[in-house]
């Protein structure tokens, strides 16, 4: 599904390191026509970044957003959270070609960002390639598939 020439329900939370950059994409999101949900923080006061990655992926995984965005230092405290509520796939994003690829390849529904290592320009950029791209199904429809089974074999345990 090709999800920049439609307005989308998204879901954007941010830790206290991720927060400047969390407030500049929604307004590029915004701006765009995006529905926004933003769960939060909304400040630089230390808070603790698994509980705005359970609220963003909880919200993606029950279908009250199609797509989530996710800001911490590292984006990486954000991914491995988000992951672990069934349904997610969440990415780590660095650069254009992860963006895209996040998407192509991995079918994500969740990009996570790194607030102390990337320009807040260059966030938006890297949300707007990761809207821009549509998942290429065929051999990776297959390995997104295998990756579903992983999780639904632990959820019925
Ligand atoms: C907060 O200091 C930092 O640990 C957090 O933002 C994130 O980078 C964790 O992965």
């Amino acid at each position: 599904m090709n999800l920049s020439n439609q307005k989308q329900r998204i879901a954007i939370g941010a830790d206290h390191a991720g927060f400047q950059i969390k407030e500049n994409i929604k307004r590029f999101l915004e701006q765009a026509g995006h529905t926004v949900e933003d769960v939060g923080t909304w400040s630089e006061e230390s808070v603790d970044y698994p509980d705005f990655a359970r609220t963003v992926a909880e919200k993606v995984s029950g279908g009250m957003a199609q797509l989530g965005v996710l800001v911490c230092g590292t984006g990486m405290g954000m991914a491995i959270a988000a992951n672990k509520v069934p349904g997610i796939r969440a990415a780590v994003v660095h650069d254009k070609v992860t963006a895209r690829a996040a998407r192509e390849h991995n079918d994500a529904n969740v990009l996570t960002l790194g607030g102390r290592l990337i320009e807040p320009g260059l966030a938006v950029e890297f949300v707007k390639e990761f809207l821009d791209a549509q998942f290429a199904g065929g051999r990776h429809q297959r390995r997104v598939d295998k990756i579903t089974e992983m999780e639904q074999v632990r959820v019925r345990k």
